[in-house]
Order: structure tokens, then sequence, then C-alpha cells
């Protein structure tokens, strides 16, 4: 397995090139399975996640193409693929495949919806809480199908098709919103999604989908509605910069001091991120080319917040908020209320010396003068980059352990940030 070894102490300085979100590019992926026709995504992410739904995908029958590149173009530029579901081969989406990327699950929708049944494994277990699926099922039960859980597996029919439905989630779940998203295109009559997840991803998928023909309206708002039509046709479709990503090198750039300009990110999708980077004391200032992130000598200021579904400070920024935190002059208050179990890395995080107490869903972090180099362990993917973040500023050298997670979500991550002066490589495992 490999490690990523990290001397800290460099200021970044530089630019970043933001990829194409992994949240968007996954279900765009899915959207494939919709129609007979050609979908081509450009900007996908080469992530390890996006090769295994490719393998999920190419099981139901996608035929998958990736185009070269041209000479001079540059390499962070994502791919461009094209993904035809001609006909689907196979509505069995087994085990030993959804049990490697949860958001596989994700297909059970567009298959029901295409095919009028499906069988999905349940996704299983995950380290950073229960994340259940009876959201997922509730909504395809509201569009007419019949649901078994049998063996691990959901069995879903809707024999005379899906029939468009009122569907009101109780809570906001971004995959449950996809999941009812893609299936009610091709349902009969109209459907409206209420309480849906407004995540810029879910805004994305939307877009593609009526490029493909679909009627939606409220897209980017919290109430979807849906006119079903008989049938999608292909389409081109870019896919959207990964806020995340953007979020996570910010607070990169403000842990070591330095300024970096992250290219391409969309700083309208990153607002909360940048309110809370502003009230520590880092400088964000959106530009024609993205967003530039500043701090220069001032010190890090303690931040108090609760992580909210979108426009909230999102969940997948929670542990790279509290690696930058516990440099900060203070006592942060960070509270988790999207998923139960999402702070493993705060033992890892005291391994460098960080002092943070946890109390149910709420962390204090007391910043600390000083941290310092020592091995650790990604547990994962948002987890694990908050540890690079911390071992920029460490004294000494961090050693990462099983960085195939930082692999699923981050794309070149030891180029980008060694090209901007951190001193960060990774060491190939045997
Ligand atoms: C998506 O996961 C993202 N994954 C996650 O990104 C992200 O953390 C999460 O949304 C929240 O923003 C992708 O986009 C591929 P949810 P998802 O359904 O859809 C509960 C990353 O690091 N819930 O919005 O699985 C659930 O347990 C990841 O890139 C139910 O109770 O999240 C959670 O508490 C990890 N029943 C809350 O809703 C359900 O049927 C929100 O989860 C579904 C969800």
């Amino acid at each position: 397995m490999d490690k990523i070894r990290i001397r800290g102490g460099n200021r970044l300085n530089g630019t970043i090139q933001i990829s194409g979100a992994k949240n968007a590019a996954l279900p765009l992926m899915i959207v494939s399975l919709l129609t007979p026709e050609t979908l081509t995504l450009s900007n996908v992410p080469r992530l390890a996640d996006v090769r295994q739904l490719q393998r999920i995908l190419q099981n139901h029958g996608v035929d998958i193409m990736v185009a070269g590149k041209r000479p001079g173009q540059n390499g962070m530029m994502g791919d461009v693929k094209q993904l035809s579901a001609k006909t689907i081969a196979d509505t069995l989406a087994p085990y030993e495949l959804v049990s490697k990327m949860r958001a596989s699950f994700w297909v059970l929708g567009p298959l029901l919806a295409r095919c009028g049944e499906a069988k999905v494994s349940l996704p299983g277990g995950c380290a950073i809480g229960t994340r259940p699926v009876d959201m997922h099922l509730h909504a395809m039960e509201k569009l007419g199908a019949e649901i078994e859980i049998e063996a691990g597996y959901v069995i879903a029919k809707a024999k005379h098709g899906l029939k468009g439905a009122h569907i009101k989630f109780d809570k906001v779940s971004v995959g449950a919103t996809h999941a009812a998203l893609m299936a009610s295109v091709l349902a009969q009559g109209d459907t409206i999604i209420e309480n849906a997840a407004s995540e810029p991803e879910i805004g994305d998928v939307a877009e593609c989908l009526v490029k493909m023909g679909a009627q939606i309206e409220g897209i980017h708002t919290s109430t979807l509605r849906i006119r079903g039509v008989t049938s999608l046709h292909g389409a081109e479709h870019r896919v959207i910069p990964d806020r995340i990503e953007a979020g996570t090198y910010a607070m990169c750039a403000g842990m070591t001091g330095g300024d970096v300009l992250l290219k391409d990110a969309n700083a309208g999708h990153l607002a909360a991120v940048i309110d809370v980077l502003r009230q520590a004391g880092v400088s964000a200032e959106p530009t024609n080319e993205g967003l530039k992130i500043y701090r220069n000598g001032q010190a890090l200021t303690p931040v108090k917040l609760d992580t909210q579904p979108y426009p909230g400070f999102p969940t997948d920024c929670q542990a790279q908020l509290m690696a930058l935190m516990t440099k900060a002059n203070g006592t942060s208050v960070i509270r988790e209320t999207i998923f139960e179990n999402r702070f493993m890395h705060v033992q890892e995080l005291a391994r460098l010396g960080a002092d943070i107490t946890l109390h149910g869903d709420t962390a204090e972090v007391h910043g600390v003068k000083k941290l310092t180099g020592a091995p650790v362990m990604a547990t994962d993917l948002r987890a694990s980059v908050s540890l690079v973040i911390a071992a920029l500023a460490a004294e000494g050298e961090t050693m990462i352990n099983r960085v195939y997670h930082l692999d699923r979500g981050f794309e070149t991550l030891e180029d980008k940030l060694s090209a901007c002066g951190a001193d960060i490589a990774r060491i190939a495992g045997n």
C-alpha cells in the first residue's frame, strides 16, 4: 500500500487546478443508464471511485470510452467519457461491487425506471455512520415500485412502469434526492420532490437530465417538479468543479500561510466555507479565474459552527476545518449534524499534537502552538485529507498510511500541493 510523506513548514504559493466534482461525476455517470443513446461527460476527475463505478456500470452493459488528450492540453483537466447504455445487459448490482462504493446503490432508481426491475445489494457498513437507505426505498415505493429485501438485496419491481408521485422527505438526503429525481424523469405523470437536497451536485445532474430531454422545474431549490417523459436522448455535459476539493485546498493554504489561486473553483458554491475561512482570519477573494486564498502572518481565529445540508457548511469539509483549527488562537466548537460517527480523524490528529475533546456530536478544538509530525492512518476520504492539512503545518515528518482513501476523492493531490511548494511525496508500497 502506498504512503504519503509530508515534511511540514512550507508556505503554499501558486495555482491549484480544481478538478471536476467527484460527487457530481458519480451520479452523472449513473444517469447514462436512463438512455440508449450516448452521454458524453467532460471534466470527469481521475479517481478510484470513478473507476469503481465504471466497473459497476459495465456490469450493467454500459459501454464506456475515454477520449484522449490533445498535445499541450492541461493534464489536470479531467477525462472526457462517453457512456452508452444501448441495452441493459443485467439489472443486478452485486454485493462484491456495491459494498466497495456506496454511491453505486444509486443505480436502483434508473434501472427501475428504464427496465421496470432491479436487484441491488444493500451497501453495508460505513466508517462515517450507519447511513441507511430507507428514504431511497420510500421514494421508489411512492413512485409505485414493489420493494422486498431478501438476503442482503433490495429487489424492486414496477411491472407497468413507475408513476409520478408526491414525495416529501422528512430529512435532507443527497442520495435519496438523486434516486427520486433519476427515477421520476421516466415515470408516467408528474412528480413533486419536497425537502429535496439542493447541493450543487444535484443541480448539475438535473441540468444534464434537462439536456437529455427531461422536464424539471425548481432546479437548485428544495422543491423539484418533474413531468415524466417516455424516453431520454444523449447529451454532452461538463462536470462542475469540485467544491469540496476547493474547500480542502483553501484550508491547506490557510494552514500554511501563503497565497494560492484555486483555478476554476466556483465561489458561489463555497459561500459557507468562504464565510468560515474569513472568520478564521483567512482571506478568500473570488476572481475571474477562480478563488484566491491567502493568509499573510495573521493568526488563525477560532470558529464555532454546525455542519448543515447545502447551503450550510458541508460535512465533507468538517475534518479539514478541524485540522485548520488545531492551530487557532483559542478554542473552536464544531458540531457534526449529518453523520453520527464522522470524527475518526480526531485520534489521528491527536497523534500530531492536536488538543481536541469530543462531547457526543461536538468537538472542542483547543488550538496549540505546535504540531509535530508522526506516523498516522487514513480512515476515510475526508479524514485522511485533514491529516494532510495538519501535516503541512507540523514540524518534522508525517507518514500517512492507507492512502487509498485519498485516491478515492483527490486527483493527483501530491502533485498539486508540491507544485505550490509543499514537501510531499508518495512512497510506493510493495
Ligand atoms: C452524499 O452522501 C455524499 N456522497 C457524501 O459525500 C456527503 O457527505 C453526503 O451526501 C452529505 O452531503 C456522494 O455524493 C457520492 P445523505 P449520501 O443521504 O447521499 C441520512 C464524501 O466524502 N439518510 O445526504 O449518502 C444519512 O444517514 C461523501 O464525498 C437516512 O437516514 O448522504 C445521513 O445522516 C461521504 N436515510 C443524512 O441522511 C436514507 O435513506 C444525509 O445523508 C438516506 C440518508
